[in-house]
């Protein structure tokens, strides 16, 4: 009997993670075959820089400097796109699609851009656009939002997005490390993003809970509808406080809709959650799911967030779904959204944290708590630290709305006596 022709796939990029996909479609391709019954075989490989060195035993003519190339290649069945970044990967995927070829990607940035664009492309193609890789890397969650929570009403997602904050947050809390230093171990460890800011200042988990948010609720939420905010404000001293009051901070993408087909709220901040939270337990570059649901009640998804070979494995499960789908002639799969309707910030409520450098003097606080209590916001606890003449207060809310929050944070600063506010960090409270 003649063997099924291979299925042929053209990776573009050759970085971490498309990088260790085309080790594992070379090393791999027999067991690959001997479990799922497809033989896929690495037919291109596009990068930028033809004379860097890469340790890969590639076919003769795979390697090529012309991605546009091989999204045109009729002996490329599957286009993999681990490029990174809007463009040229946004046209090379257009391209592809248009050729009538499946295409994966991890790319989240493009995603949270114009996934309503290359989404409507693969449906008028009749092909998949599979990106399970672009949030939280090897963790398998956009397969069981779409597919086994399809019927879940879901209210809440919570999430640990980013390897590189959790592993900074982690080692801050831990190992006493200072945030550059435990950043700079993060770029080493090849968690972060080639401009960390990215993730230090919350724009990567932006873009995951955008593409989450939208798969959840199906509505089309860019990055753009995010409320963001990063660690880089958060000091050793508010994650000391919060260990002592039972807290862990983390960096949360939390994306919520109260009614069915209503309103949606996203947003990116760091978070003080009670250390018996299983969020709380996530650490060093791990990431977590925590969803709520109607019938389904609470579950948690965790695993690898980041690095090349974990994120390669989501990648290669895409590859080997899009080329069942190819060989059983199964119409395209893209995810269909509606127009979103997103609540603004100032709309939202929590329990906050803000600390304040004051004058060490009588009446100040009367005047701090009056500001408090001007704009509505309740005091759940106080503390005050001396500092020789000034002093530190360390207040934490009742639940407030955002808007007279911050209001209440213009008033603190316009005060004579106080001399700094500090970064503010909302409290998640177990319901
Ligand atoms: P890298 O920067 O390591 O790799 C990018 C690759 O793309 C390089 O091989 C580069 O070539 C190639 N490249 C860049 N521009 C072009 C171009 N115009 N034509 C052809 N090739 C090009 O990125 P990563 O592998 O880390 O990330 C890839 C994608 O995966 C991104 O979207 C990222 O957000 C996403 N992702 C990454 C994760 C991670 O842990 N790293 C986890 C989850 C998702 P050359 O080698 O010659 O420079
Ligand atoms: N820079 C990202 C992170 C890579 O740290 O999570 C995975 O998307």
């Amino acid at each position: 009997m003649q063997a099924p022709s291979p299925v042929r796939v053209g990776v573009l990029g050759a970085g971490n993670v498309g990088g260790a996909l085309a080790r594992l479609l070379v090393d791999d391709t027999a067991a690959i075959e001997a479990r799922t019954g497809l033989r896929l075989e690495l037919a291109r490989l596009a990068v930028r820089d033809l004379s860097r060195r890469r340790p890969l035993a590639l076919p003769p003519g795979c390697l090529t400097d012309d991605a546009g190339s091989v999204v045109t290649d009729s002996g490329v069945d599957i286009v993999v796109e681990a490029i990174g970044g809007v463009e040229p990967a946004r046209t090379l995927i257009l391209e592809a699609l248009k050729a009538g070829k499946p295409v994966v990607t991890a790319n989240k940035e493009l995603l949270a851009d114009a996934g309503a664009e290359l989404f409507e492309a693969a449906a008028a193609a009749g092909v998949d656009l599979l990106f399970e890789a672009a949030v939280a890397g090897a963790i398998p969650l956009i397969r069981p939002l779409r597919e086994s929570l399809a019927g879940e009403r879901i209210t809440r997602i919570m999430g640990i997005v980013n390897g590189t904050t959790n592993y900074i947050l982690t080692r801050m809390a831990e190992g006493g490390a200072t945030y550059g230093d435990a950043l700079s171990e993060a770029q080493e460890l090849g968690y972060a993003e080639r401009d960390p800011t990215a993730d230090v200042e919350g724009f990567d988990a932006a873009a995951k809970a955008a593409i989450l948010a939208s798969i959840a609720f199906g509505q089309t939420v860019v990055a753009g509808d995010v409320h963001r905010e990063g660690i880089s404000a958060v000091t050793a001293d508010d994650i000391a406080f919060a260990h002592r009051l039972g807290y862990v901070v983390k960096l949360l993408a939390i994306a919520e809709q109260d009614e069915p087909e209503g309103e949606v709220a996203v947003r990116v901040h760091p978070a003080m959650i009670p250390s018996t939270h299983p969020l709380a337990a996530v650490r060093d570059s791990f990431n977590a799911v925590f969803i709520e649901g109607d019938a389904v009640g609470e579950l948690m998804l965790y695993g690898r967030g980041a690095g090349g070979r974990p994120t390669a494995s989501a990648v290669l499960g895409d590859v080997l779904d899009a080329a069942h789908n190819l060989r059983a002639g199964g119409p395209g799969r893209a995810p269909a959204l509606a127009r979103s309707q997103v609540r603004p910030m100032p709309e939202l409520t929590s329990q906050y944290y803000v600390t304040m450098e004051v004058e060490d003097r009588p009446g100040v606080l009367a005047a701090v708590a009056g500001a408090f209590a001007e704009e509505g916001v309740s005091i759940r606890s106080m503390e005050q630290v001396g500092l020789g003449d000034e002093a530190r207060m360390v207040f934490i809310t009742h639940t407030a709305l955002e808007r007279a929050m911050q209001q209440c944070l213009e008033r603190l600063r316009r005060l004579d006596a106080v001399e700094t506010v500090g970064g503010l960090i909302r409290v998640i409270e177990d319901d």
